[in-house]
């Protein structure tokens, strides 16, 4: 595990970014995960940047995202399509039918579960996997709970999880109680991972993912056992770390 420490988010957000560039770079038909909140954003914008600036071509990029709302259409403004497609999509050259999600308006879980576990196994894995950490140490929508799940699944989001993400909605009744998720073990196949936290309230989680036992109560903590795994993180949520 690689962890770089940064004194802010603009620096965490630009270090971020030049990974991901690396990696488009490198391999310009790359599959990227990608991961929505607030987190990415400034890693976004300076993509788009790149982009902007000429030194980025998207167009043969494919993308699966990790998660989605269940029961959110993708032109509800908190559907995390709307925020893939507002906050990076719209803006660079990417080939939307690269782009992939879980559909939030399938009500059958079992058969867009199925669905999502075949595009991923279709796009031949992922490369490389963009994560965001929830403060309870969720990545992706796993929340924490006895067991890790391999593939695609529906989640009850946590009364926590529901209380961290009713700041984007107009009151917490529209918050949706379920999501669609990349399951850990679809997480811990990617080829390589970046981990980005800013904030103090993921010092807690962050310091529990990176020195604490390896438990589906902490789910980033089975980060631990990844290969290639680097963490990009603002220093607040480092404050928990040992000096
Ligand atoms: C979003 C996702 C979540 C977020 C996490 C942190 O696609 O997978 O795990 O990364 O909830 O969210 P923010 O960045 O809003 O603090």
């Amino acid at each position: 595990m690689r962890l770089i420490k940064t004194k802010n988010y603009e620096q965490m957000s630009r270090q971020a970014a030049n990974i991901i560039a690396a990696q488009i770079i490198s391999k310009p038909d790359c599959v990227l995960g990608l991961a929505t909140g607030s987190t990415p954003i400034g890693m976004y914008q300076r993509l788009i940047e790149m982009y902007n600036e000429g030194d980025l071509d998207f167009s043969s990029v494919k993308t699966a995202n990790l998660d989605e709302y269940k029961g959110l259409t993708r032109d509800n403004d908190q559907s995390y399509y709307y925020f893939m497609y507002n906050n990076l999509f719209k803006h660079v050259n990417i080939n939307l039918e690269n782009t992939n999600i879980p559909n939030g308006t399938e009500p059958d879980a079992q058969k867009e579960c199925s669905r999502y576990d075949k595009v991923i196994a279709d796009l031949g894995g992922v490369d490389l996997q963009l994560l965001g950490l929830g403060r309870n140490g969720h990545i992706g929508f796993n929340e924490p709970t006895d067991h890790f799940v391999k593939g695609t699944q529906c989640v009850d989001l946590q009364e926590s999880t529901i209380d961290a993400n009713k700041r984007f909605f107009e009151d917490i009744s529209q918050v949706p109680r379920q999501a669609y998720t990349m399951g850990i073990g679809i997480i811990m196949s990617a080829k390589k991972i970046l981990l980005i936290a800013n904030g103090a309230d993921k010092a807690d989680a962050l310091q529990k993912a990176i020195l604490g036992p390896i438990t589906p109560q902490v789910p980033a903590s089975i980060l631990q056992l990844h290969p290639d795994v680097t963490i990009i993180a603002e220093e607040t949520a480092l404050s928990k770390m040992p000096k």
